[in-house]
């Protein structure tokens, strides 16, 4: 019986996620791929099918909108939409659990419900974010329901928010369960990436966590560094900015900041897994990044009776100039704050909550203000005389206010 033909070139399921949209945009664009977007998330699809993308994206909207005027782009809730589409995409998250350990059955749970409609003929490729081992455990998993689907895993490494452009411009690492499955992935990437590198399946799993591990560990290093230097009585920027002048060998010392979002602990916290809780340096890092809203807050307390005091948190994306606050540690700062007895304010550039206020009714109602991204939206942002800012990034000018001296209480 020869296969029905999909009118789709490959689909992307989780395609209205963070990892699945942009991908999806930029393979109808850039790729000339008729793109099927497979979601559970039926209103994220409309947004995406009305021309809007459910978060900010740079280029995004304007590429979404090219894809849909030219018919490159279409949408299905159903799993049975998969069938005979050339290239199935999976983007659908990968959590941990309270336990830090690796949760997959999202990956095994959404594999269960596109086995009926899986052929021979396809190719798989898993692009969310795997504990090693997981591809080739998946191709046993379809062998023995009597599948040869071709399995790849060709993880993303883009940052989010510049993921349009990122796509077309950074090598893409693509590995396969057979040499099939490999060159039929290389195939679907040469559309859009300028360069494939080529590695077993376990090989590219580990670059991917090592990828986001190396960099948490970079900003724990950084955290480590300031929080020691502001206990000393020091201003930290002062010390960074001197030991980097002209000193190229400092030049990618970060600076320090919160540590958070979807992506950089989970990953790091998969890799610990891996090595039987082996992975010392990666646990550290945890609890230092995370533990820098707490040094924040003991400072704070050093000075300040908290029941007394109204505390402004300026920014709750996880990052700069985006409105993804998943895991961002605003939220933290302000559990912590609250549990002492602080009136906590939030705001946000970009990400919408009923709760927030706008950042002039922060930094008017605030008698301490705690900068927790630095949206570009802040440099312009005029501070009250008296009121004190902890701003770890100098993005909020601080003329009239005071930049408060951080020191850790003995
Ligand atoms: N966000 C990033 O910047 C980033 C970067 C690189 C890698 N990753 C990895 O990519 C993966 C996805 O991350 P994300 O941030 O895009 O997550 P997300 O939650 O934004 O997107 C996942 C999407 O999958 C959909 N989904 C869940 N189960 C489904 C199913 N059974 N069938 C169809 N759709 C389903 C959800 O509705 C959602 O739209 C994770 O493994 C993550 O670690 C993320």
């Amino acid at each position: 019986m020869t296969e029905e033909k999909s009118a789709y070139d490959v689909c992307i399921v989780g395609g209205a996620g963070h990892v699945g949209a942009p991908l999806a945009v930029v393979m109808a664009t850039r790729g000339n791929l008729r793109a099927l977007i497979h979601d559970v998330n039926r209103p994220a699809m409309d947004k995406l099918a009305s021309g809007e993308l459910p978060f900010i994206e740079d280029g995004g909207e304007f590429l979404l909108r090219r894809a849909l005027s030219a018919g490159m782009l279409g949408f299905s809730a159903d799993p049975s939409c998969i069938r005979g589409v050339p290239y199935v995409v999976i983007t659908v998250g990968t959590p941990i659990d309270e336990f830090n350990n690796p949760v997959l059955r999202l990956i095994t749970d959404c594999i269960q419900r596109l086995l009926p409609y899986l052929s021979d003929s396809q190719t798989i490729v898993l692009r969310s974010t795997v504990f090693p081992g997981v591809t080739e455990s998946l191709a046993r998993f379809l062998q023995s329901h009597g599948k040869e689907t071709k399995i790849a895993f060709c993880p993303e490494r883009v940052v989010q928010g510049q993921a349009i452009r990122e796509i077309t411009v950074l090598p893409q690492i693509v590995s396969g369960t057979t040499p099939e499955a490999e060159e039929s992935a290389v195939r679907l990437f040469s559309r859009i990436a300028p360069t494939i590198v080529r590695m077993v399946p376990q090989e590219a799993e580990f670059a991917k966590l090592i990828c986001n591990a190396y960099r948490y560990v970079q900003f724990a290093a950084a955290n480590q560094f300031y929080m020691m230097a502001q206990a000393a009585g020091l201003d930290y920027q002062r010390v960074l900015d001197g030991l980097k002048q002209d000193y190229p060998r400092a030049a990618t010392l970060p600076g320090p900041g919160f540590a958070a979002g979807p992506c950089l602990m989970k990953d790091t916290m998969q890799l610990f897994a891996f090595s039987n809780n082996r992975f010392m340096l990666g646990q550290v890092a945890m609890m230092v990044n995370e533990g820098l809203p707490n040094f924040l807050v003991e400072n704070l307390r050093a000075r300040y009776d908290l029941t007394q005091t109204r505390v402004g948190i300026l920014g709750m994306a996880f990052k700069s100039d985006i409105d993804d606050t998943r895991q961002s540690l605003s939220y933290k700062l302000g559990k912590i704050l609250r549990f002492h007895g602080a009136r906590v304010l939030y705001s946000d550039e970009f990400a919408r909550d009923p709760t927030f206020v706008s950042k002039e009714e922060l930094v008017h109602g605030s008698d301490v203000i705690i900068v927790g991204v630095p949206h570009s939206a802040y440099r312009e942002l005029a501070i009250p005389d008296g009121v004190q800012v902890i701003d770890l990034w100098r993005v909020v000018p601080t003329r009239g206010a005071a930049q408060m001296p951080l020191r850790m209480a003995s």
